[in-house]
């Protein structure tokens, strides 16, 4: 069984996804927040995972918060985690520290629109495609290796919220099936460049 911790900062929808879709072989271990008003860790703790909030508020620096962070992670013996909606920017340490076996899932076709308010950056650019990236963490932010991209359609008349909600159907399945390609030892890097059996067209396929 391969232990995956969870970070969340709000809705926790992400994590629903994978929590709901059961992964052989995965077991959620826990799903953690530097949000204590996080909706998501009441909704995990409702199912009987381990739930901790860290406000990250209550330390003195980004180093401090990362290394109690870490510590805790630690206590569940990850072989993955997943950063899905975990708002903060992380050390370089701390990245160091999951190098491989953390993932994180942005709302963006990177290497477009890194940072925030990546679903109006899309629209004021015309895009005619939008969508969600799965990546491995480096300490380079929204920039690791992609594991895994669902492209949505851009339609006319949209704003940042129907957008948004069209590109989280995309993220819901895809992390889902990152994980569980993970765990069953499937994606390998090279470089940049992941190996990962699952071919881009089935996906696109589910997507559009
Ligand atoms: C998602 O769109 C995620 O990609 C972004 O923040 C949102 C979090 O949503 N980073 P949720 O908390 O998983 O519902």
């Amino acid at each position: 069984m391969k232990n995956i911790v969870i970070l969340i900062s709000g809705r926790g929808s992400n994590m629903q996804a994978v929590v709901e879709a059961d992964i052989p072989g995965a077991r959620i271990a826990a799903v953690l927040s530097n949000n204590p008003d996080a909706a998501g860790l009441a909704w995990a703790a409702e199912r009987g995972i381990a739930t901790t909030a860290l406000n990250h508020r209550d330390f003195a620096d980004r180093d401090a918060f990362d290394s109690a962070m870490a510590e805790l992670i630690d206590q569940h013996q990850p072989d993955l985690v997943v950063l899905a909606g975990f708002m903060r920017i992380l050390t370089p340490a701390f990245c160091a520290r999951y190098a491989g076996r953390m993932i994180n899932i942005h709302p963006s076709l990177l290497p477009a629109f890194p940072g925030l308010h990546t679903h109006q950056r899309a629209l004021d650019e015309g895009c005619r495609v939008a969508g969600c990236t799965i990546h491995f963490v480096t300490a380079v932010l929204d920039d690791g290796p992609i594991i895994a991209q669902g492209v949505v359609p851009v339609l006319d008349g949209d704003n940042a919220d129907t957008l948004a909600a069209r590109v989280l159907t995309a993220e819901h399945r895809l992390l889902p099936q990152a994980v569980a390609d993970f765990v069953a030892g499937k994606l390998s890097v090279s470089g940049k460049r992941v190996q990962n059996p699952r071919s881009v067209a089935a996906d696109a396929q589910l997507l559009v």
